[in-house]
């Protein structure tokens, strides 16, 4: 963990003023995109890029497969702010710090975040390359401790204790479920884990996590929901199953982060479509 004091108001608003000055876009809708789903960013029109080294206080990200820039531009005739690859707190930093660049798109004015991750498969049905709408999550590390919420509250952002039990808004998720419909692409829907990381879990591990009730485990996403929820923001969810974990000691396979990265390259095509269809669709307020 860091040592810097806790970051406030100030902090975001500064980090925002540096991003509007230097872009004329006025993104409403944020997405962060997970490893080895970069190439997302591609497809974004009248780009505007922007390294995190070069907006103030952003978390640097130093993970293979997190390119760490901002994109702002269209993407399906809506103004994003994509942010690919993000910073993890396994990285040596506070899960706030973590979670600041998701206070800045808020101070920006964005009001609706979309997600994007690699996730472990638990669920024994699916398979590495399956794309799964987040409906809800478990918090192992945040329920334990590891809380990006920890520390003085700021009112003006949101309360100290906000509700979770509507994390992923229904409307949103429902509005997935249709466009993936239409387009023919095969969407799971599941509980995500969220783990701290970076190890990969043991096979006991795996048959605990799925005992609990979750369909896919990964190392981030958690925090950033959390954090938008304080705000009151919108949350979307989608997680590509990168690979399936490990639930038995006898087997030869390791899980490893190369893995996780063809995987995205796999998902990628069928993330752009649904995420085309749904931000064309998506009603911004
Ligand atoms: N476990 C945890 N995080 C992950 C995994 C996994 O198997 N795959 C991608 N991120």
């Amino acid at each position: 963990m860091s040592d810097h004091p806790p970051f406030t108001r100030e902090h975001y608003r500064e980090a925002a003023e540096t991003i509007r000055r230097w872009t004329r876009h006025r993104p409403q809708i944020g997405i962060i995109l997970g490893s080895g789903l970069n190439s997302l960013a591609d497809e974004v029109e009248a780009a505007n890029r922007l390294a995190y080294t070069d907006i103030p206080h952003f978390p640097p990200t130093g993970v293979a497969g997190h390119v760490g820039q901002m994109v702002l531009g269209q993407l399906a005739g809506r103004d994003v702010l994509i942010m690919q690859g993000r910073a993890h707190a396994y990285e040596g930093i506070s899960l706030q710090h973590a979670t600041l660049p998701v206070r800045v798109m808020h101070e920006l004015g964005i009001r609706t975040l979309i997600v994007t991750n690699a996730a472990g498969g638990l669920n024994p049905g699916w398979h590495a390359g399956d794309l799964m709408l987040i409906t809800d999550h478990i918090g192992l590390s945040a329920m334990v401790g590891h809380n990006p919420l920890w520390g003085p509250n700021d009112d003006s952002l949101g309360p100290r204790f906000p509700a979770l039990s509507k994390a992923y808004d229904p409307a949103l998720r429902r509005l997935a479920v249709k466009v993936a419909a239409e387009l023919g692409i095969e969407l799971r829907q599941g509980v995500y884990c969220g783990l701290a990381g970076p190890a990969f879990e043991t096979p006991a591990e795996v048959r605990f996590l799925r005992l609990s009730g979750a369909d896919a485990c990964g190392m981030s996403t958690v925090p950033e929901v959390m954090v938008a929820c304080h705000m009151g923001m919108r949350v979307l969810g989608f997680s590509g199953i990168s690979n399936v974990a490990i639930d038995n000691l006898d087997a030869d396979e390791a899980a490893n982060h190369e893995e996780v990265l063809a995987a995205g390259q796999t998902l990628v095509p069928r993330l752009i479509a649904l995420l085309r269809g749904v931000l064309a669709a998506i009603p911004v307020a």
